[in-house]
């Protein structure tokens, strides 16, 4: 059998960083090849060689057997490749349905034929259970749904080679479920697909075969998975043994911090009631499209509270914006959607961390010199294992997975009283997802009120104390965790069906 796919000796130098080092995969049609790395390992720029958007340095590209050197994406795609990329590339003012179809927009008398754009959209969108109207403009779409569209663009291009750069980060198992049904069928019809995650259970459950990178270099090439299991793949990943996480003994304490009585929101929430102590961990788990977010937004004061009562300490509060949120009751939210939200991206990973604790330092000092900054930053940064040349270093050239980092260090470094957050460890790699899981114990156990909002279920059992299960913009049960794994995931999934089952 001919390989669809065949890199020799690929390498990419960056200013300051040897990102590709002599990486060699291949890569059969009809197989779903796992391409595994630390945060920074190199994972995304062998895609971007691979799909046109960089040029490597050195070393070969074979597509069907014959060398192919791409100028842009567009040659990749006329050659029949389509790539998710990791950071997404979606048109925010552009509807669902013109994003999906960008590529190849149907036009009738030289207009672009809108009928066709929604008919074809619709026919990509429904198999991933994509529900919405094409014509809604991507910007009012969450993070999740972003996701999905980006998938369903991929797959209208028909491709024979599909690579997809964490398609999974967003999107909860359910939604995994479903793509995975279709890209079992692409394989099945020999389609080639290279798939990134750093979620090592759906690399098992998915994947025929695996390339691990370190320090961009080939830990090993195109190995079959057969064989290997989750410590050899880790030891492949990281050099040695993965650790486990220290969990830091605590009690919550006194009244609660933040609650929500009976709260609805402009946004849909309806009668939510919800508690927060200090030192407690309190969940917020449901499927995309539940509300989690969105109530997040709602208790920063990015969006209103229209009824019930938001209290802070026992009395109830009116915040009408996130600078009070953080400066008047000190609550902070990590925002899912770094790219937005979370980092400003031209800025340096200094600025970006610091911008939280500013008021503090300026308050400390009367003034903010660069070594302060510098001071109140690089602890963080260096818990979380950020990997960059500097702390100078534009946060836009890290790596996806170091990007979250700094948006996570950002706000732990903030020291808030309740820190609200929301999908911390998309895109993080496994150990560094252990060392995130204990700096937010230890924030808890130094008396930190934290929700967090997390699709990732054994992340969600391993950390909270309490889960509060929502579905369709209302809390539908409250569950103490008693973190048996199985136990929890069966309780929570029953009352997420039980209400959607009875709507
Ligand atoms: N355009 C760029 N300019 C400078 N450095 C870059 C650029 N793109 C990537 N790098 C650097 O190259 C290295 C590899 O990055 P890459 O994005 O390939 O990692 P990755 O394996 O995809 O990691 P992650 O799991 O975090 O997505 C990192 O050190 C990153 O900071
Ligand atoms: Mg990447």
């Amino acid at each position: 059998m001919t390989e669809k796919l065949v890199i020799t000796g690929a390498s990419k130098a960056f200013p300051g960083v040897q990102a590709l080092d002599d990486v060699s995969l291949a890569l059969a049609p009809g197989c779903i090849h796992a391409l595994l790395g630390e945060n920074g390992a190199g994972k995304s720029t062998l895609i971007k060689i691979i799909t046109g958007v960089h040029r490597p340095d050195a070393g070969t590209v074979l597509l069907d057997g014959e060398p192919v050197q791409f100028a842009s994406p567009r040659e990749a795609i006329a050659r029949g490749i389509s790539a998710v990329h990791q950071e997404r590339n979606l048109i925010p003012r552009f509807s669902v349905g013109e994003n999906i179809v960008l590529e190849n927009l149907p036009r009738r008398r030289g207009l672009v034929d809108y009928g066709e754009v929604r008919e074809t959209a619709r026919r990509f969108m429904a198999p991933l259970g994509l529900e919405i109207d094409p014509d809604t403009p991507v910007r009012n779409l969450s993070v999740a749904r972003m996701q999905l569209v980006e998938i369903a663009k991929a797959l209208s291009l028909d491709a024979r080679l599909l690579v997809l750069d964490e398609p999974t980060a967003s999107i909860t198992p359910y939604e995994t479920e479903t793509l995975f049904r279709l890209l079992r069928e692409l394989r099945d019809k020999g389609v080639a697909i290279l798939f990134v995650s750093h979620k090592l259970d759906e690399v098992f459950e998915l994947c025929d075969s695996v390339t691990v990178l370190r320090d961009g270099r080939n830990a090993c090439a195109s190995r079959p998975l057969e064989g290997l299991d989750r410590a050899d793949v880790v030891r492949l990943m990281i050099g040695r043994e993965e650790q486990t996480a220290r969990r830091t003994e605590r009690t919550a304490t006194g009244e609660p911090v933040l609650a929500l009585r009976n709260v609805g929101t402009e946004l849909g929430h309806r009668n939510v009631d919800l508690e927060v102590r200090a030192g407690e961990i309190v969940g917020l788990y449901g499927l995309v499209g539940a509300g989690r977010t969105e109530l997040a937004k709602a208790i920063i004061g990015a969006a209103k509270v229209t009824s019930g009562e938001v209290q802070v300490d026992g009395k109830a509060v009116t915040i009408d914006s996130v600078a009070t949120a953080l400066s008047r009751h000190r609550i902070g939210y990590v925002s899912e959607d770094r790219k937005h939200e979370g980092l400003i991206l031209m800025h340096s990973v200094r600025r970006n961390v610091a911008v939280t604790v500013w008021g503090r330092i300026a308050r400390a000092l009367g003034w903010l010199p660069n070594r302060a900054e510098r001071d109140a930053v690089t602890p963080y940064i260096d818990r979380l294992q950020v990997r960059t040349p500097s702390l100078a270093q534009p946060v836009s050239l890290l790596s996806g997975g170091n990007q979250q980092k700094v948006s996570v260090a950002k706000w732990i470094a903030a020291e808030v009283r309740v820190l609200i957050i929301d999908e911390p460890t998309v895109g993080i790699d496994i150990q560094t997802k252990v060392y995130l899981h204990e700096l937010i114990h230890e924030l808890a156990a130094a008396g930190t009120a934290v929700i967090l909002i997390s699709s990732d279920m054994p992340e969600m059992i391993s950390l909270a104390d309490r889960i509060a299960v929502m579905s369709e913009f209302e809390v539908v049960g409250e569950i103490d965790n008693d973190h048996d794994a199985t136990r929890m995931g069966e309780a929570i999934m029953a009352r997420i069906h039980k209400v959607e089952g009875a709507t």
